[in-house]
């Protein structure tokens, strides 16, 4: 039995980091996990759940900090939900980020054996995210030393969620994971709103105006979209607000205005309008350009994102006369890096504008042997006539279907490329495929600094 109670209070050593970014204690062998805890801290938890063989802990307070903590650059970093491990040294989120890819292969995908590189590091640990999505809320969430100040306007709010509180957001003047201009457009956002008279969108009632504010940058040429996304159109105000930023910012090339009254947290409007400059932005990868429009999934970390697909094409080792089938293929970016080196690129994604921009950026850098098919994968493979050689496998965090799973299985390409950010699903569907393909090597590539994400590119050959 142990001591180990809900609601009650008690002092933990933290040992190690858990998957998932938490804490994790063992106070006489039975596992507790609590969030914003680094190993080598000794904590004050509220136990706030117990099962038969785990418990879940809140923490109260550092009695003694660990001495790997180190001051987050963010003022934000131990309330916000966006990076909790900030106060981690670099080097050592690294050194976790490898465990958590190994310990995921040994514990949900029984494979034991599989080499696990050293992950590689992002060049920029700050200012490296190229789109940020704010929400706005009605319920500021306030930090403690807003707590007191009767000053503070708490009927608004535009920032990130705070863990646990769905509808509350921390009113964000500074976010570091993001280009500094991405500040200045915010702040210049935040005081419209606060003067507009419209009141911020509601997730509990439904009701208020304002939803989100989702900021893209391209990199290579460092310009900004602006999308902004509101419960009912109003495009009178949306237009003065869209002036404003014009007129102050030249480095924004467009301002994009997203409407829906959709009751779930997606900020991917029922209806678009281009209110300045193009319905996209440009942004480099290598040499090969690639149009991004405002709900186009396109990787979040621009320089990483270079890696991660020069790793892809290390593994698919093409010699140009391959046949590559890449599913999942968004906005086409993967079957656009590898067409030098291939004879023919087909890639398969469901969201039918991600295949229109795949199709607009395959002719934008003149590439004439990539073709992309629009549909749901489980439902596209069967009727596919196409034998590739190499297939290469980049799906969303929930992994493969598994009907995929067995559809690939039985097409049998003498290679796969699977490419993965939630090392769990990856382990998961590791051990369906090791059943005909040998896991030959695993490479993490680190795309986001600060919080416990990794993305993976794992070789599998045919047996
Ligand atoms: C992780 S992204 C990878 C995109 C691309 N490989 C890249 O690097 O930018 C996963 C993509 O899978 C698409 N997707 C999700 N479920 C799908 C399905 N059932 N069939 C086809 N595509 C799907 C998503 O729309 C998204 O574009």
């Amino acid at each position: 039995m142990t001591a180990i109670k809900k609601s009650k209070t008690c002092e933990l050593e933290i040992i190690d980091l858990a998957f998932g970014g938490k804490g994790l204690a063992k106070p006489e062998g039975f596992p507790v996990f609590v969030d914003r805890c680094i190993p080598g801290d000794l904590a004050c938890v509220k136990i706030i759940k117990k099962k038969k063989s785990w418990a879940e802990g809140k923490l109260i307070k550092i009695l003694k900090p660990s001495s790997s903590r180190h001051t987050g650059k963010c003022r934000y970093c131990n309330y916000c939900g966006g990076c909790k491990w900030q106060e981690l040294s670099y080097d050592l989120q690294l050194e976790y980020k490898k465990r958590h890819v190994i310990e995921s292969l040994h514990h949900i995908g029984r494979l034991k054996d599989v080499k696990v590189n050293d992950v590689l590091a992002s060049d920029l640990v700050y200012e490296y995210r190229n789109k940020m999505e704010f929400s706005c809320s009605p319920k500021r969430w306030l930090m403690p030393e807003e707590l007191e100040n009767e000053e503070i306007i708490k009927d608004f709010g535009i920032g990130l969620h705070v863990p646990g509180t769905f509808d509350k957001v921390i009113d964000i003047r500074q976010c570091e994971i993001m280009p500094g201009l991405g500040n200045r457009i915010l702040e210049t956002v935040r005081n419209f709103i606060k003067t507009s008279g419209l009141l911020a969108y509601d997730l509990k009632t439904h009701e208020g105006f304002w939803r989100f504010l989702m900021l893209r940058h391209s990199v290579a040429f460092d310009t900004w979209m602006v999308n902004i996304v509101t419960r009912d159109k109003r495009q009178d105000v949306v237009s003065d607000l869209s002036d404003l930023l014009t007129r102050e910012f030249l480095q924004i090339e467009s301002v994009m205005y997203n409407i829906t009254d959709s009751k779930s947290g997606v900020s991917t409007g029922k209806e678009e309008i281009c209110l300045f400059g193009k319905d996209h932005i440009k942004e480099k990868l290598g040499n090969l350009v690639f149009k991004i429009s405002a709900n186009s999934f396109f990787q979040t970390n621009t320089r990483s994102c270079e890696k991660l697909y020069a790793k892809v094409a290390e593994y698919a080792g093409l010699k140009g006369d391959e046949t590559v089938l890449d599913l999942y293929s968004g906005t086409g970016t993967i079957p656009i890096w590898l067409s030098g080196r291939a004879k023919q690129v087909y890639g398969i994604e469901i969201v039918k504008s991600a295949v229109v921009d795949a199709k607009t950026n395959a002719s934008l850098n003149n590439i004439e042997n990539c073709e992309f098919l629009e549909g749901d994968i489980k439902d596209v493979l069967p009727g596919l006539k196409i034998i590739p050689d190499v297939m290469i496998i980049d799906p969303p965090r929930v992994g493969m279907h598994k009907d995929v799973v067995s559809q690939v299985l039985s097409i049998g390409p003498s290679k796969i490329v699977y490419v993965s950010c939630n090392p769990a699903t990856l382990a998961r569907d590791l051990e369906m495929i090791s059943q005909k393909y040998e896991v030959m090597e695993i490479q993490p590539v680190d795309m986001f600094p600060h919080t416990y994400h990794i993305e993976s590119v794992a070789l599998l050959l045919k047996k």
